[in-house]
């Protein structure tokens, strides 16, 4: 069945919406929206919260169809013994559990007899105008927004839980999350706690998510939303690059730039769980949550559990929408605000240009060749500290090795910013190597359930950050490199996914709760860091997109996305990031070539052209390569730098992607230049001509095309489109453009609005 929805309205923020945001009538509808979207609720006679509507804006949202659905079937419950009530086949904004709904339900909780009957009952709710912080964890930022909280109770069990639903007048994002509190008199074990419940009426759906492993991440996979329950999550201790904390349930059919997108995402960094089950009547229920099945938490008597916020997006004009109404609300409302419109500094890295294999003077003379290269930033990364020659030695000791840096850390910033360029430095704060001061100090400080033996990984160890003191001492340890003022830029690593997930320091019916305690512990020291040091620009960097999520943005504005540093190998990844993340949270550099992680050759304009819509752009190359092609790096690296206040608070939108042809689209945010990069993966003869239809063109300005002086209506290049790829790189004899022969070919191409 299509499900029928009207167009609409922006495809650029929520747009201007006037009066309220959440509306409740006397008989209990809450109707809450802006103009690109409403979401509609009821308290039933038996104050069971039923779900009504999601999608585009309603003229009168709570006048919304009630739906009800008090009719005969068999072999039916009768919810609180009311006639024909099957909460079954109803939709539930956050359901009980064990009481005739047999879909899976976000709440799972013992009390001291055992039970685990659940009872949620409307009891009051408040509207403020503002957004809460959710304590410890991070969340979306507030700000012309309201905040609906509607209080459930189980009288039994004594559980008291807040829903919390925030509507932002600009933004196509809902943000949902709960609080849940023991009010009873004896402890509660949680056993699963939803951020958010989405039930979805009956339709023909699709799934689509995001997968991978290690260089690989970021894989779209899409399918036909089956009976039953489908079910993505990390187990890791990090969000993970096996499955992303997101999934986008779409109507049938639906694709870039046309149908229903229900896109839901969580602000968190560890073990979560999304989940899509079509149960019998058909609906399609998601719930987003932390839990998994080694999740337990004790809730003692007065005690509070807020879950991770979940972020809702829905679209009715396909992926590209969707996105758009991400990467809006995650530059402005999760991004750090200070970087939102930073241009970013380029920088050459040491990493693959000398891996462990670097001293103080091979530091200087790559930062001379960055000065000539015209970089801005030179970043040490890895092996600079005491002893560390190979991934087997030295993590928690971090002061500079003695030997090889013999002028010490400060002083080396110090000399590399005398030559005019910045200095960043990479660390990897949560580990600790059993070759190391820290282990020989502190060997109980490792991660470990008691009884158990520690698995390394990567040759190292976690530190067990749900102990405060260990916290304290990461901040600690971070704040004294830090402070010398010198540190523009910290790359952020962490290499390893946690395993014999324990702490010494809890009792055994804690233990369930320590990979959520972990997460409490580095998120307090991110957020110590940060406030601390407001103006370096931290990168997050897990083996690459391990930990590419939400909640570590919202402390660190850029992220690498991937260790996969081909072009080619890279492009699916971008690609699929783009869902929800603007490439302003990105980085990448030109790596060298032949490429270390897979072997394949590409040209510095591929290597380059890859990664140029990211706002982080550079090169991880040594003295002889930069030698080797230095002419065309310096223009890549001049044009990246002259660009760079560009590609932050821009448009991304991905033209096409298919097996051969990549095509992406670049706006700089007040539209005066377009880029578009196109790449060939392998070349053909007599190949039909693809077309780049842009996007969000000013129909009625004229462009020029910067590479051939041509001039373009905008009407044109959105609807005609742009006849690739014999645009522009080369002029053959015969006087015609064409692209670079032979494989992986790449062109950039520059609109620039004309002014008269
Ligand atoms: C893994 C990262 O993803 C790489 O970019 C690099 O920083 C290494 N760690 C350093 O050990």
């Amino acid at each position: 069945m299509k499900l029928n929805l009207p167009n609409q309205r922006s495809s650029r923020g929520a747009g201007p919406s006037i009066g309220p945001l959440i509306t409740v009538t006397e008989d209990r509808v809450f109707a809450l929206g802006n103009s690109v979207f409403s979401y509609v609720f009821r308290v039933s006679a038996e104050g069971v919260l039923e779900h009504l509507y999601y999608g585009a804006t309603l003229g009168a949202a709570s006048d919304a169809p009630r739906h009800d659905r008090r009719v005969f079937q068999h072999v039916a419950i009768n919810f609180d013994n009311q006639p024909n009530y099957n909460l079954n086949n109803i939709c539930l904004e956050y359901p009980g559990a064990g009481r005739s709904d047999y879909r899976q339900s976000g709440l799972k909780v013992r009390n001291a007899t055992g039970s685990g009957i659940v009872s949620l009952r409307y009891h009051s709710h408040r509207i403020v105008s503002e957004k809460p912080d959710l304590d410890d964890l991070p969340s979306s930022r507030g700000g012309d927004c309201e905040t609906l909280i509607v209080t459930l109770v189980d009288e039994e069990f004594g559980l008291e839980i807040d829903l919390l639903y925030t509507v932002y007048r600009d933004y196509g994002v809902l943000a949902r999350s709960a609080r849940i509190t023991n009010k009873g008199v004896g402890d509660v074990r949680l056993q699963d706690a939803a951020s958010s419940v989405l039930d979805c009426p009956v339709g023909d759906y699709e799934l689509l998510h995001l997968h991978g492993t290690w260089a690989c991440e970021f894989n779209t996979e899409r399918m036909r939303m089956p009976s039953g329950r489908f079910s993505i999550n990390s187990t890791r201790g990090a969000s993970s690059f096996a499955h992303h904390p997101f999934l986008a349930l779409m109507e049938e059919g639906a694709g870039e730039t046309h149908g229903a997108v229900f896109g839901t995402a969580l602000v968190y960094s560890g073990n979560f769980k999304i989940s899509a089950e079509k149960g019998e009547f058909g609906g399609v229920r998601v719930i987003t949550s932390l839990s998994t099945p080694e999740f337990e938490w004790r809730l003692n008597p007065g005690e509070t559990f807020q879950t991770p916020e979940a972020l809702h997006v829905f679209s009715s004009g396909g992926l590209r929408r969707m996105s758009r109404f991400w990467h809006e609300f995650v530059r402005d409302k999760i991004s750090p605000p200070a970087f939102r419109l930073k241009p970013r500094p380029t920088y050459l890295n040491s990493w693959e240009s000398a891996y462990f294999d670097i001293d103080e003077s091979k530091v200087l003379s790559l930062a001379d060749c960055a000065k000539q290269v015209g970089v801005d930033m030179l970043v040490v990364d890895d092996g600079w500290f005491e002893g560390r020659t190979t991934n087997a030695t030295s993590l928690g000791d971090w002061t500079g090795d003695k030997k090889r840096f013999p002028s010490g850390i400060p002083a080396l910033a110090g000399l590399v910013r005398e030559k005019g360029l910045k200095f960043g430095l990479w660390i990897e704060p949560e580990m600790i190597s059993e070759a190391s001061e820290l282990y020989r100090a502190h060997p109980d400080w490792v991660l470990c359930a008691p009884g158990s033996t520690p698995s390394k990984a990567r040759n190292q160890f976690i530190l067990d950050l749900s102990r405060q003191e260990i916290a304290d001492h990461v901040f600690n340890s971070v704040d004294a490199l830090l402070s010398c003022g010198r540190i523009d830029y910290i790359k952020w690593d962490m290499n390893r996914p946690m395993s014999e997930v324990g702490s010494s320091a809890f009792p055994p019916e804690q233990q369930g709760e320590i990979a959520h305690r972990y997460m409490l512990g580095l998120y307090s020291v991110l957020r110590r860091l940060s406030d601390a040091y407001p103006d370096i620009i931290f990168e997050n960097c897990a083996s690459g997109g391990n930990r590419f999520d939400l909640g570590m943005l919202r402390y660190m504005p850029q992220a690498w996305i991937s260790d996969m540093a081909d072009p080619i190998g890279r492009l699916p990844i971008i690609n699929g990031a783009s869902l929800i993340y603007p490439l302003d949270v990105t980085s990448a550099y030109v790596p060298p070539s032949p490429n270390h992680q897979n072997g394949r050759a590409t040209s510095i304009a591929t290597r380059f052209l890859a990664g140029a819509f990211c706002a982080g752009r550079g090169l991880s190359l040594n003295a002889d390569d930069i030698a080797a092609d230095f002419d065309e790096l310096s223009h890549w690296m001049t044009w990246a730098r002259d660009t760079a206040p560009d590609f932050v608070g821009g448009e991304f939108t991905r033209i096409f992607f298919t097996d051969n042809e990549v095509c992406w689209q670049y706006s700089e945010r007040s539209g005066a230049r377009i880029y578009v990069v196109y790449f060939q993966i392998l070349s053909g003869v007599n190949k039909p001509f693809a077309r780049a239809r842009l996007a969000d063109v000013d129909p009625d300005s004229v462009y020029t095309l910067t590479e051939t002086g041509e001039r373009f209506r905008g009407d044109a290049l959105m609807l005609s489109g742009v006849p690739l790829p014999y645009f522009p790189n080369r002029l053959d004899d015969d006087g015609l453009l064409y692209l670079e022969h032979g494989d992986f070919a790449s062109c950039l191409l520059t609109f620039e609005k004309y002014k008269k």
